[in-house]
């Protein structure tokens, strides 16, 4: 297994990151709600699919019912490749494809557009664990996906909300050595770039309502992306590394608003940390 998504399993698994397990939990018990208010047959669009755990619970649910057309989406092909293999041991049957793509580019239509032609006429988007607290332009994102959906398709966002208890705790977990640390970390390998050339700056970004991993270089880095190298200028002070938005209920609506969305239902753990929120486009 790749080191990366080796590391991402361990913090998922892990007692202080447990909302994987939250929301594997309360998909389980939601599933049956999000398929009656959706009352017609999909096909699901995973954005982000990951290793396919999470899905898995929601299309064991689905299949009681009907024959979904699944279809995955992820930038990474270990990703991929992983869920396909996952899915295809537990859905011999499963009508599926998975397609190498960033949703952060642009908008992927002709993806959507084509699964409607071929199945149901109505597209359920799935953007869960935490996949859209992690991107750094979350409208950019969200407006790839409104641009993607006609009036009759859903979004299904799985959501951690803000908390000021656990949003502390978390802060807590980037300390030197921690699984989220060496997550982080090891994307930053992938450019040539070690812990010691550098200090972490971990903060909470009231006004973005965000976690904001920050690495400031020692010295000029010279940095790999892919063929090209470029050099990280030690004067530029800091390379935001990594986000995670925790929004409150309030300031989600409103961007999904801002994005030309409305929210159909919203369903809450009991303590309100987390939520999987139905969406539907507003009309252009
Ligand atoms: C937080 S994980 C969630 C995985 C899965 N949905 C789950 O519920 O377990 C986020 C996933 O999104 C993918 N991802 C992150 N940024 C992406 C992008 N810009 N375009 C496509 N996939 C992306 C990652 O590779 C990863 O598999």
């Amino acid at each position: 297994m790749h080191s990366g998504a080796k590391i991402w399993k361990k913090l998922t698994n892990s007692k202080v990151y447990n909302i994987s397990k939250i929301e594997k939990k309360f998909l389980k018990k939601e599933s049956k709600e999000v398929i009656k208010e959706i009352n017609t047959k999909f096909n699901i669009i995973d954005m982000g699919c990951g290793d396919g755990g999470t899905v898995y619970i929601f299309l064991r649910q689905v299949s009681k019912r009907f024959t979904p057309k699944y279809c995955a989406l992820d930038i990474s092909k270990e990703m991929l490749a992983k869920s396909n293999v996952f899915l295809e041991k537990k859905f011999p049957k499963l009508n599926s494809e998975f397609h190498q793509l960033d949703f952060e580019e642009g908008n992927f239509a002709y993806l959507t557009e084509n699964l409607k032609e071929k199945n149901y006429k109505t597209n359920l988007i799935l953007l869960l664990t935490n996949t859209l607290d992690n991107v750094v332009d979350r409208s950019r994102v969200l407006t790839n996906i409104r641009e993607s959906m006609t009036l009759n398709d859903y979004l299904l966002i799985g959501i951690e909300l803000f908390d000021i208890k656990r949003t502390q705790n978390i802060l807590k977990q980037y300390t030197k050595g921690s699984i989220v640390r060496r997550l982080v970390l090891n994307a930053l390998k992938n450019y040539g770039v070690n812990e010691k050339d550098g200090e972490w700056v971990v903060d909470f970004n009231t006004n973005k309502i965000q976690i904001e991993i920050r690495f400031i270089p020692k010295k000029d880095l010279p940095i790999k992306i892919g063929r090209r190298k470029i050099i990280l200028k030690k004067k530029n002070k800091s390379l935001l590394l990594a986000v995670s938005y925790k929004p409150t209920p309030k300031s989600l609506q409103l961007l999904l608003a801002n994005s030309d969305f409305f929210i159909k239902k919203s369903f809450l753990v009991p303590n309100e940390n987390y939520a999987f929120v139905l969406c539907k486009p507003t009309q252009w």
